[in-house]
């Protein structure tokens, strides 16, 4: 499909529509204060972010088969109940302790979680949310109140990281994928900024002028890489993660930061033939490489560069614990055996389990795409989750 044919894409209605051209107009407002142009990262941020217009800031579906994207836990429960088998390893190293969610979407994850803890007679003292979205927050008290009414006194909502002390286990699925990233170019004279800017009656890639702090991160990039890519590639990379992780670091006292998401080590992410990054879009369940249009109306993500996720958390004083694709974190928490539970002669439910099991781990899928990574602090027990296959020599 041809991202800018927006007749290949279902036509907003006229509500959304006019959603839509208030952030527009709010985009261009800031240009016009500037150059003309912003950075790609601020207008990742504003299409995302921007305060009762962004993607998640406004009241849009979203996740499941009425919204745009399905993300693991939305797909099935087991997902969840196997992150949970997981936290339950680490809280019982530490002898209790805390989960805090980052970024909890429709809060499916954290009802399954405390459903699945609660069976294994493993509740952690608290279950905390960390969520930038009211419009989120609201939606995860309601799907608490529906599925778990006698666990929601555990669950409580963060406007901010804890402060320091912090001890169990911190998780977020597909959130790193939504921070915002900076985009560049190999131009002839050496790494460029794109830059987002407004022509006639669309958002267009303008190639900024040379940035000393951008440069410095590309050439550093290239000699971590070993050799220098190729004229004209274009991608990006998360300039925000090294302070989020730090952040992270921070809160945890003793225990294990544990994020899952679609991303590749470094060689792979700047492979000299993937050339024009790894941005995607989804809307309404087509998934396209435009991020400039349908600003408010479309999720835009960014696969993780785990390698730089481990340098990051190198450098805060966190140790790298595990790292595998999801489809080896599944097994190795157990998803067998969970499977395995279930009575094949309850044919409808077998299937619809198997069915789920299939997208959760082929490789084609979310099974290889998916990575997960364990970073720990003063937690030096194997993790359960990368007793399978931990593939961080190829970090
Ligand atoms: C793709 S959704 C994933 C939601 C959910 N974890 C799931 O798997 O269904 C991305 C989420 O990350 C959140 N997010 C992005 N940046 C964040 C940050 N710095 N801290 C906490 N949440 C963040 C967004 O608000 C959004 O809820």
């Amino acid at each position: 499909m041809n991202p800018r044919d927006l007749h290949a894409l279902p036509a907003p209605d006229p509500a959304a529509a006019a959603h839509s051209a208030r952030l527009v107009e709010a985009i261009r407002v800031e240009m016009a204060a500037g150059n003309g142009a912003i950075p790609f990262a601020r207008f990742m941020e504003l299409a995302l972010y921007a305060p009762g217009l962004g993607y998640y800031r406004a009241g849009a579906r979203k996740f499941g088969a009425g919204g745009d994207f399905v993300t693991a836990p939305e797909l099935s429960p087991l997902f969840s109940r196997c992150v949970a088998r997981q936290c339950r390893q680490v809280l019982a190293r530490l002898g209790g302790g805390r989960i805090l969610e980052l970024g909890a979407g429709s809060g499916v994850m954290a009802a399954a979680m405390l459903q699945e803890l609660e069976a294994l007679a493993s509740l952690p003292d608290q279950y905390a949310i960390l969520e930038l979205s009211a419009e989120l927050r609201e939606r995860q008290q309601h799907t608490l109140a529906a599925q778990i009414p006698h666990l929601q006194e555990r669950v409580c909502w963060l406007d901010t990281l804890p402060a320091a002390g912090f001890r169990g286990i911190m998780i977020a699925n597909e959130v790193v994928d939504a921070m915002p990233v900076e985009r560049f170019r190999i131009s002839p004279a050496g790494p460029r900024p794109l830059q987002v800017a407004w022509e006639r009656d669309r958002f267009v890639w303008c190639e900024g002028e040379e940035e000393p702090i951008l440069t410095d991160a590309v050439n550093r990039l290239q000699e971590k890489l070993g050799y220098a890519l190729p004229p004209a590639y274009e991608s990006e990379f998360n300039a925000r993660l090294p302070a989020w992780i730090a952040a992270l670091a921070e809160s945890l006292e003793k225990g294990v930061v544990l994020l899952i998401d679609y991303g590749y080590p470094r060689r792979e992410y700047y492979h000299p033939a993937r050339r024009t990054g790894t941005l995607r879009c989804h809307y309404r369940h087509r998934v396209h490489t435009d991020p400039l249009i349908l600003p408010g109306l479309q999720d835009i993500t960014a696969s993780v560069d785990f390698s730089a996720l481990a340098d990051a958390a190198l450098s805060a004083d966190l140790a790298v614990g595990g790292y595998t694709s999801q489809i080896y974190f599944l097994f190795g928490c157990g998803l067998e055996s969970l499977l395995a539970a279930v009575d094949p002669a309850d044919t409808i439910s077998y299937l619809r389990l198997s069915n789920q099991v299939k997208i959760l781990t082929l490789p084609g899928e979310m099974g290889e795409l998916c990575k997960a990574i364990a970073l720990c602090r003063q937690v030096d027990e194997p993790l359960c989750g990368f007793s399978f296959f931990d593939e961080r020599g190829r970090l």
